[in-house]
């Protein structure tokens, strides 16, 4: 079966590496991919976005599934494009329908699915540019911090939690009346602030069945201690040590399965991963946001712990038979460190050529912003530029092993969090 992963970060990466593994793939490719996923498939330089582009070389490659790695192009409904054109619709997408994407482009659409489903999670109203006034006026029965959400997707910078009534005030002016978020902030979600601590749990689903992969725990602040700024992702562990079976079926009863009903009930048509953000207030999980996707760099460290054929789940999935599988996980932790380039996620320079990068089995490395330049070595294209994950009996050493890897790696001003896990290992 010939493949077509979507997307360009270390979780494409990780899933080229995972798919190349499958006894049914014939060719892989990926689009537009990195240095490191042209070690497993072929790249191809079409933006996730181009439906046109990338149903012609689904056409010309005989491409019988697309894996679809970041939300833009779910948000922009794929899924629909192939499934109503009679010449794709026998490709299978592994994302969901446009509709089922608005559990992440709309934070109001899933804090209304989450209601309608008894779903747990954090109380919240919305407003939009004509109840302006309404919303300061919900803002004061609301005790500090504050939570502020604009609705549609903004690269992970849509949320703000001030801890002043005036700085949250000036952040719903500037969602609101200002434009800064552009369309994403005409409408917010404000919400009571939930105090506890993260958690990612991602299933496979077919719509009515799924499979439930291994939970992660991601950092997203660039500096130690998580202080600093929000980045993408500077790092992940797999498993999370709270997330023990009383908890985990806590998920499963309160979050997952009311999910699925809402799911079939809704009518929305969903074949593939979703993320559910969580986090534990009183041992209890409510949901934070729901993504429909895999997250980044959590994929990192929970994908080389799933010791399934990942093809064979996709087609799983797609024919709507997932109750006949069963997710076999490793008993090894995982680990995953980002090296990104120095000033990230403010301005920095890329280019910079890469040395020291080698590949063993539970000790690798995933590339994220990297390309290659004219003599064919790998250079620094992005932030976040490589995720090392290595897998071991534990995750403190697993950690050990990536940072190890990572002293041997080098390029011009780079910079890792050194202690990744610190506050739950
Ligand atoms: P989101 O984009 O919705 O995941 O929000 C980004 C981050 O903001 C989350 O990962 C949390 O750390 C934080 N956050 C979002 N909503 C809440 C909330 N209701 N209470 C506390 N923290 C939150
Ligand atoms: N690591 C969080 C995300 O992928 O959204």
């Amino acid at each position: 079966m010939n493949i077509l992963i979507l997307g360009s970060g270390g979780r494409e990466c990780t899933l080229a590496w995972k798919i190349s593994k499958s006894k049914m793939l014939s060719q892989l490719f990926i689009a537009p991919g990195n240095a490191g996923t042209s070690e497993y498939g072929i790249n191809i330089t079409i933006k996730e976005t181009d439906f046109q582009a990338i149903a012609k070389l689904c056409k010309d490659n005989k491409i019988e599934m697309i894996v679809v790695g970041p939300e833009q192009a779910l948000a922009d409904g794929i899924q629909d494009y192939f499934a109503h054109d009679t010449s794709l619709a026998h490709i299978a997408i592994i994302g969901p329908s446009q509709h089922g994407a608005k559990l992440e482009s709309s934070k109001e659409f899933a804090k209304k699915f989450m209601k309608k489903y008894d779903i747990p999670t954090a109380a919240y109203q919305s407003f939009d540019k004509t109840t302006y006034k309404e919303a300061l006026e919900f803002l004061k029965t609301m005790p500090a911090p504050y939570v502020i959400k604009a609705d549609g997707l903004a690269a992970g910078k849509g949320v703000v939690i001030p801890d002043t009534y005036e700085g949250a005030e000036k952040a719903l002016k500037e969602m609101l009346l200002d434009d800064t978020f552009g369309k994403a902030g005409n409408r917010v979600v404000i919400e009571e602030f939930l105090d506890g601590i993260e958690l990612s749990v991602f299933i496979l689903t077919d719509g009515k069945d799924y499979v439930l992969l291994p939970e992660a725990k991601d950092y997203k602040r660039i500096g130690e201690g998580n202080t600093g700024l929000n980045t993408g992702g500077m790092g992940s562990i797999s498993p999370v040590p709270f997330a023990n079976k009383e908890f985990m079926n806590k998920v499963i009863q309160h979050i997952i399965e009311p999910t699925l009903v809402g799911l079939q009930k809704e009518k929305i048509d969903y074949c593939g991963f979703l993320f559910l953000g969580l986090i534990k207030v009183n041992n209890n999980p409510y949901v934070i946001e729901y993504n429909v996707r895999l997250g980044d760099p959590e994929t990192e460290s929970v994908i080389p712990r799933v010791e399934n054929d990942l093809l064979e789940l996709f087609i799983a999935a797609k024919n709507k038979k997932l109750h006949q599988h069963q997710i076999r996980i490793s008993n090894k932790a995982a680990s995953t460190i980002v090296m990104v380039s120095g000033g990230y996620p403010e301005s920095f320079q890329k280019g910079f050529v890469i040395h020291g990068i080698t590949q063993e089995t539970d000790n690798m490395v995933f590339h994220a912003g990297t390309s290659r330049n004219e003599n064919n070595e790998i250079i620094s294209a992005g932030g976040r530029v490589l995720a090392i994950t290595s897998l071991a009996n534990s995750p403190q050493e697993a950690l050990k092993k990536c940072y190890a890897k990572a002293e041997k790696i080098s390029f011009n001003n780079f910079h890792y969090r050194k202690d990744i896990g610190f506050d739950i290992l």
